[in-house]
C-alpha cells in the first residue's frame, strides 16, 4: 500500500507544480486613477454622488474607507451595487483607493437646513448616547470611525436603519446603539447629521 500512496503524493506535488506554472499571469495592475474612474460612475466625478442614497467618499477617513472595501469584499457588508465593484480589487488596489479618496476634499452636498424642532429632537437622542465620544466633537470621525458631518441625509438614514435591523453588522457596537433607538426617530438623526458643518466651513 505504500507505493500507490507515495505515487499519489508525488503526483500531487507535480500537479501543484504544473498548475503553478500554467497559471495565467495576473492582469496588468490598473493605476489608481483608472480604478477611481469606475467609482465616479456612482460616487460622482466631483465628489457629489449620483443619488442621495449613495454616500460621499471624498475626504472620508482612510482607515474607515479601507475597512468598508474589505468588508464588502469579504461579504461582511452586503450591497448589490458595491459587491461587483470590489470583486476584482486586490488588497493593494483597496489601499490605494482608500488613500486616494481620503485625500480629496469633502464636497458641499447642499443639504437642506434643519428646522429647530428637528435639531432639538436629534440632539436629545444623540447627546445622551454620546455618539461624539467615538465620532468626535464635530462628528468629523477619526481613523476607523467615519465622519458623519455633512454626509448624504438619505444615505445616513438608510445605513442607520440597516444597523437597526441588523442588515449591516460590520460593527456590533453600532448595531446595539441603533437598536436602542426608535426606527421612526432615525430620519431626524440623518437630517441633523447631514447638516452639521465643521468649524470654519
Ligand atoms: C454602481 C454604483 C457604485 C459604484 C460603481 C461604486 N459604488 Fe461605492 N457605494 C455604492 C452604494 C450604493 C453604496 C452604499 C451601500 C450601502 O447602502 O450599504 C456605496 C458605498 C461605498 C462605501 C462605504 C461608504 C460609507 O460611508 O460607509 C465605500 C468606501 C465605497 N462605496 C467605495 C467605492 C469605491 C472605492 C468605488 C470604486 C472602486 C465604488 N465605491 C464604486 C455605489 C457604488
Ligand atoms: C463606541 C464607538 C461608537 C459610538 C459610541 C458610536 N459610533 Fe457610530 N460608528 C462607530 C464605528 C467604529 C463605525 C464604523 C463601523 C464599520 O466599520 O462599519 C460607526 C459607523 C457609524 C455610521 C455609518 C456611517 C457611514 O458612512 O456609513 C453612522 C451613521 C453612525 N456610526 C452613527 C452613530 C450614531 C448616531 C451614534 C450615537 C447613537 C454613534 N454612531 C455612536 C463607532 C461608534
Amino acid at each position: 500500500m505504500i507505493k500507490p500512496t507515495a505515487g499519489a503524493f508525488l503526483f500531487g506535488i507535480l500537479a501543484i507544480g504544473y498548475f503553478a506554472v500554467v497559471q495565467p499571469a495576473p492582469a496588468v495592475a490598473q493605476s489608481v486613477d483608472e480604478l477611481a474612474a469606475v467609482c465616479a460612475g456612482c460616487h460622482g466625478e466631483n465628489g457629489v454622488p449620483m443619488d442621495k442614497t449613495i454616500p460621499n467618499i471624498w475626504g472620508q477617513n482612510r482607515s474607515y474607507l479601507l475597512n468598508q472595501l474589505v468588508a464588502f469584499k469579504l461579504g461582511h457588508r452586503t450591497n448589490e451595487q458595491m459587491a461587483p465593484v470590489v470583486e476584482s480589487l486586490s488588497k493593494t488596489d483597496m489601499e490605494a483607493l482608500a488613500t486616494h479618496f481620503s485625500k480629496l476634499s469633502w464636497p458641499d452636498l447642499q443639504q437642506p437646513p434643519v428646522p429647530d424642532d428637528v435639531k432639538a429632537k436629534a440632539r436629545a437622542i444623540l447627546d445622551p448616547l454620546n455618539c461624539r465620544g467615538c465620532h468626535q466633537e464635530h462628528y468629523q470621525g477619526d481613523t476607523v470611525r467615519p465622519r458623519l458631518a455633512g454626509q448624504q441625509d438619505d444615505y445616513l438614514v438608510k445605513t442607520m436603519t440597516d444597523f437597526h435591523t441588523g442588515d449591516r453588522k460590520t460593527y456590533l457596537g453600532m448595531v446595539a446603539l441603533m437598536k436602542s433607538i426608535d426606527e421612526a426617530d432615525i430620519k431626524a438623526l440623518g437630517a441633523y447629521l447631514a447638516a452639521v458643518k465643521l468649524p470654519g466651513h
